[in-house]
């Protein structure tokens, strides 16, 4: 799953183009926060919203500890 987002964010969660944020090191309350607000679609992101919308909560959960817990770029 985690290969997946890194796609776009990379294996170490810095983004691959200047359009693509760094998600390594953020919080992941924060990183969930935004997840859910993707795919709730109260944080407008057509791709992002794409990207969440077929990932059960344990994969979000696994996704959001994978991030979180690699040194921030
Ligand atoms: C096709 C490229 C692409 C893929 C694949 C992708 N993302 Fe993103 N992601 C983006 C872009 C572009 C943004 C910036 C959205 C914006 O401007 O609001 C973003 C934003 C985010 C943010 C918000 C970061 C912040 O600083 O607020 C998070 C968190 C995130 N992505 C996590 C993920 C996760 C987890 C996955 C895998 C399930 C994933 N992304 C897959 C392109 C991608």
């Amino acid at each position: 799953m985690v290969r997946y987002c890194a796609a776009c964010h990379g294996l170490d969660g810095a983004g691959r183009d200047a359009e693509t944020p760094n998600i390594a090191g953020q919080s992941g309350i924060y990183l969930r926060r935004q997840l859910d607000a993707f795919r709730s679609g109260r944080r407008r992101h057509p791709l992002m919203r794409r990207n969440v919308e077929s990932l059960t909560e344990r994969e979000i959960g696994q996704i959001v500890t994978h991030f979180s817990l690699l040194p921030a770029r």
